[in-house]
């Protein structure tokens, strides 16, 4: 076995520029493009990249990746899944295609809650094999580093065997305690109280962060708040799912919070886009969420331009967003948000990592970051948005280990 790794005759490499993260504004578009590049990996870490032109002789035992006709981009970062959950929802998904609204279902107890019983007959290893199957799908598709949020169990053993599923599959995990209303509780507030005495104290020691959906027909801002600081106290980042469908309050509170994010923003208005720009709290956006509901999209363009940071998500989750791919987000990204590929790139890397707290060492294709890399089959990296649901990833080296080869 070698530690080091040496990707070369790269017909492009391009990395989000140095810049403050989270990037906003031209920042984000700011990407450096390398032509003719090589990136040479030692114990897990980038040592350098640079031209073939500047490559001097490198010492020690090698591999080599031959990288002719390929770009590399950094390994992808999907800061927003729901990937512990068991079954699926296909009936629904033919139902919506037959004119089904997605709120209703939920309302009628499909929806999530079909999710839920689903997910609490899967005993821990089952519910790990899934979240594994799950985090194997956003590999192929590029993504080296990503958060998973919890949800479907809504009682505390299903929903710590969720947290301990996503980290043991190498996941980030998040704790989305406050998702639904689960049948055994009369509402929202009895739930609460159980959640917060019974499972948080232990969430709190297995997940990274917090979550909840501030909507109609799940919490409202008055409920979100109590979860929340009580998350906070315990230690936890806080996440919020909010603006999907109406404007209720989720930017205020996300701001009032010193939130890490709030996320889908497709109802967000121009009152909302100020007070997100003027914060430090990124706005995560979910084209394909937006997509697979037939709903209208996030305004991404108003966000940036106003100043706003933003990351890009899958969402990926079994009823609003049954994708893995941050490359179709990419593609969704230019040709629904308005967004340039360059600014697409920055927010599945940088942003997202800053997202997940972790942008110190995830990225950037640079000296000191983490050697996690995707080549693109393509001469130029704006392929990974340019080519729609196609065939883009040719290999992802994760850890300074080339692990997945088309
Ligand atoms: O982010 N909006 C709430 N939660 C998920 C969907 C969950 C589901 O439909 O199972 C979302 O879209
Ligand atoms: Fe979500």
């Amino acid at each position: 076995v070698t530690d080091a790794l040496l990707v070369r005759d790269l017909a492009q490499l391009a990395t989000p520029a140095p810049a403050a993260v989270p990037a906003r504004g031209a920042d984000l578009g700011a990407v450096e493009v390398i032509e003719d590049a090589y990136v040479l990996c030692r114990g897990g870490t980038v040592e350098a990249v640079g031209r073939m032109r500047d490559l001097g002789p490198v010492t020690g035992d090698v591999e080599e990746l031959d990288g002719r006709g390929l770009s590399a981009v950094p390994g992808l970062v999907d800061c927003h899944t729901h990937p512990a959950f068991g079954g699926d929802r296909v009936a629904e998904f033919a139902l919506r295609a037959a004119g089904a609204g997605y709120e209703e279902l939920h309302a009628a107890g499909g929806g999530i809650l079909s999710t839920v019983a689903a997910t609490r007959a899967l005993d821990p290893p089952a519910l790990e094999r899934r979240v594994a199957r799950h985090a194997d799908w956003m590999f192929r598709h590029g993504t080296t580093t990503w958060e998973g949020k919890s949800g479907y169990g809504l009682d505390r053993e299903t929903e710590l065997a969720s947290l301990r599923a996503v980290r043991a599959c190498g996941g980030s995990p998040t704790w989305l305690g406050a998702h639904a209303v689960p049948p055994e509780h009369p509402n929202g507030d009895a739930y609460l109280d159980y959640v917060v005495a019974k499972v948080l104290p232990e969430a709190a020691v297995l997940a990274d962060a917090a979550d909840v959906f501030l909507e109609r027909g799940a919490f409202d801002a008055t409920q979100a708040r109590r979860y929340l600081t009580a998350c906070r106290a315990a230690g936890l980042a806080l996440r919020l799912h909010g603006d999907q469908f109406t404007e209720s309050g989720a930017i205020p509170l996300a701001v009032e919070l010193g939130a890490r994010s709030v996320d889908h923003l497709e109802a967000t208005g121009p009152d909302g886009i100020g007070a997100l720009a003027a914060s430090s709290v990124v706005g995560v956006l979910l084209p394909a969420s937006a997509l697979f509901l037939a709903r209208p999209q996030a305004p991404a363009r108003a966000l940036v331009d106003a100043g706003a940071a933003i990351a890009l998500a899958t969402d990926f989750n079994p009823g609003s967003s049954f994708t893995t791919s941050l490359p179709l987000v990419c593609s969704l990204a230019c040709t629904q948000l308005r967004l340039s590929p360059a600014e697409a790139l920055g927010a599945v890397t940088v942003n997202a990592a800053y997202v997940l707290g972790c942008s110190d060492r995830v990225g950037r294709l640079a000296g000191g970051y983490a050697a996690d890399l995707v080549l693109l089959d393509a001469p130029d990296w704006r392929y990974l948005a340019y080519h729609l649901a196609g065939d883009v990833v040719a290999c992802v080296v994760r850890s300074g280990r080339p692990v997945f080869r088309r």
